[in-house]
């Protein structure tokens, strides 16, 4: 939800901040714009639309070439996404200027009272209140770091501000409450962003800042104080992947990438966690395992792709570890006074790190005394931080808006927790979770093969551009697996999908099937699964109402040719690990769809990254 940066140093603000912005635009691309600080004035450039929209107006309309400069790309709140909606605000008399990530609840009262004095406002945006605050102390004597700690005391809400002010070059400050913020430590030259990746090719140390900070930076220095003003805690750390993971590599698609770095992610995410002699080893544990052990109830946490990881984990820690598991959209958790307390463990998952209704969530929790495990791809972000514990996915960073290899490596991680709390519990003997462990050890090669074998699925794409709707259906496992196959479709192909339990069909669903609708179906594998023929038979029901059936069978499973209009073998696998696979071609065919509708695969329309307002 938006993408900030901030720079000072010895090199062309303007092209660091583009820079950054660039590899920020997951975030939000409704507009962007930059502020560069030029001789005691501020050079202002934005423009609506994505940031190539900019890059025009600053080819057309340079600024000067300084080393102080902040940016912004933008995911609307207030205001519609136009020129004048676009960040960075300035104060009224143009010397300050101000990007912002979040919302300002009490946005509307101060824009009442700075009108009262006389203050003109410009745009619809939280965010000028903020830039019209700061302007007013700056006239009144103080320094930028001085009016911020003012300002920031009359804000309410969720704000991570960056300023600079025309009268203090080599200067940036910024502050943050709720939305991200990292510093990126250079040579004679410093960084703020949303992000690493934003400066990952000028360095790869960076600061992670704490809740209520505000840093100020200069070429060579780094102040973070509290919001009082006090020294402030801050923890370095190395980022371990490179400006390369952050690239496309030959992919039309961040996506696309994504989707076929998939062995990889799943097998970095295993490795190691599972030791020679046969213990489960999950380091980022810091839950004393006798509290584990006495657990009632888990509640799993999340929102979009990663409450799908979350469903497919219930069935995995109910059936090994015999707890019982609920699994809850964050949104819904926090407004209906959820019985959670001591005996429960809350399980956040989340990509990010950073959405704000699961942050909100599990700080809810732990107020009523729960503990919280993470389950997080984002070093350094809010969510982690503020648990009890983390497992760390290790997919790398995602940078398609549509989660796919954060969704898989978050599958991953769960059947680890699982595994692991079934050890922790005694309900699996060692044997049983070695073979659990072996047969999941062995996905990344399958997930290869059905990239390998892709062909089918992305013609299917092609053939199928002139439909406005698409059904899945699966069960158990490959329920949550339906549902994530047509969200990734609304997402990317803007095509009304839908999800549905296949014992459901009859109660509804069925009355959707008409001649040519194409019907995804997830069949659990075979022989092994006493669901496997009641699923058949759904694929028979819609069949005999004209559906077109696309079946994801088990690759030996003859059963389902007869019915199947086109057939996903599936590698063979334990039912319970089935969704690492059928996932695999849902997609391949939502990315393809989309690519041969002329849509942006990796900036969806309306949809960010990370949702950090609620
Ligand atoms: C947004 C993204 C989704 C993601 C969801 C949850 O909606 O577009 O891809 O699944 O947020 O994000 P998180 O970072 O918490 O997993």
């Amino acid at each position: 939800m938006c993408g900030i940066v901030g720079y000072v140093g010895p090199r062309s603000a303007r092209e660091v901040v583009v820079g950054g912005l660039r590899r920020l635009e997951y975030r939000g691309y409704d507009s962007a714009g930059v502020a560069i600080v030029a001789d005691g004035r501020i050079d202002l450039r934005k423009s609506a639309g994505k940031l190539a929209n900019l890059e025009a107006v600053l080819a057309e309309h340079p600024v000067a070439e300084t080393g102080t400069g902040i940016g912004h790309t933008r995911w609307a709140t207030h205001g519609a996404p136009n020129d004048v909606n676009a960040h960075p605000h300035l104060s009224a008399s143009s010397r300050v200027a101000v990007v912002h990530n979040g919302i300002i609840e009490n946005f509307a009262a101060l824009r009442a009272e700075l009108q009262a004095e006389g203050i003109t406002f410009h745009s619809e945006t939280d965010t000028e209140v903020a830039g019209q605050l700061l302007g007013r102390e700056v006239g009144r004597g103080a320094t930028l770091i001085e009016a911020m700690r003012t300002v920031v005391g009359r804000l309410e809400g969720a704000f991570t501000l960056v300023a600079v002010d025309a009268q203090e070059p080599g200067r940036v400050v910024a502050a943050r409450r709720n939305s991200p913020l990292v510093v990126g430590l250079g040579d004679t030259e410093n960084f703020v962003a949303s992000d690493v990746a934003a400066f990952i090719e000028h360095t790869r140390e960076a600061l992670e800042l704490g809740q209520d900070q505000i840093v100020e930076i200069t070429a060579d220095s780094v102040s973070v104080t509290d919001f009082a003003g006090n020294d402030a805690p801050t923890r370095p750390y190395h980022v371990d992947w490179d400006l390369s993971a952050a690239e496309k590599g030959g992919y039309d698609w961040f996506m696309r990438k994504e989707i076929h770095e998939q062995p990889q992610a799943v097998a970095d995410t295993l490795l190691g966690r599972y030791t020679p002699a046969g213990a489960l080893k999950l380091d980022e544990i810091r839950i004393d395992e006798a509290e584990l052990r006495s657990i009632e109830k888990i509640v799993i946490i999340a929102a979009g792709t990663s409450f799908y990881a979350g469903m497919v984990a219930k069935y995995a820690i109910e059936h090994w570890c015999r707890v019982a598991c609920e699994v809850e959209l964050a949104s819904e958790f926090r407004y209906r006074d959820p019985i959670v307390g001591k005996g429960t463990l809350v399980v956040a998952i989340s990509q990010s790190g950073e959405t704000a209704d699961t942050l909100q969530a599990i700080r809810h929790a732990r107020e009523q005394g729960s503990k919280v495990l993470a389950i997080c791809n984002t070093n350094g972000s809010t969510i982690p931080r503020e648990s009890d514990a983390v497992i760390y996915t290790h997919a790398g960073p995602e940078i398609g808006v549509a989660s796919t290899k954060g969704f898989t490596t978050q599958l991953a991680a769960c059947y680890l927790l699982g595994l692991y709390l079934a050890q922790v519990k005694g309900t699996k003997f060692g044997d049983e979770i070695a073979a659990i462990m072996a047969d999941l050890e062995g996905v990344p090669d399958k997930i290869q093969r059905l990239l390998d074998d892709s062909q089918v699925i992305l013609d299917l794409a092609n053939r199928l551009t002139d439909r406005r709707s698409i059904l899945f259906l699966g069960r158990h496992v490959g329920y949550p697996a339906a549902l994530e196959g047509a969200l990734k479709l609304k997402e990317l192909a803007y095509l009304h999908a839908e999800g549905f339990a296949a014992g459901e069909l009859k109660h509804g669903p069925i009355a959707l099937i008409e001649p040519g609708l194409p019907v995804f179906v997830v069949v659990p594998p075979k022989g092994r699964d006493m669901l496997h023929d009641k699923v058949v038979s759904n694929i028979q029901e819609v069949r005999a109402r004209g559906a077109r059936t696309i079946v994801l069978a088990e690759e030996d499973d003859t059963s389902v040719a007869d019915y199947a209009d086109v057939l996903i073998p599936l590698p063979k696998v334990m039912t319970i690990l089935q969704p690492l696979l059928a996932i695999i071609p849902l997609q391949l065919f939502a990315c393809e769809i989309a690519t041969a509708l002329g849509h942006d695969v990796d900036q969806p329309r309306n949809l960010a990254k990370s949702v950090t307002v609620e």
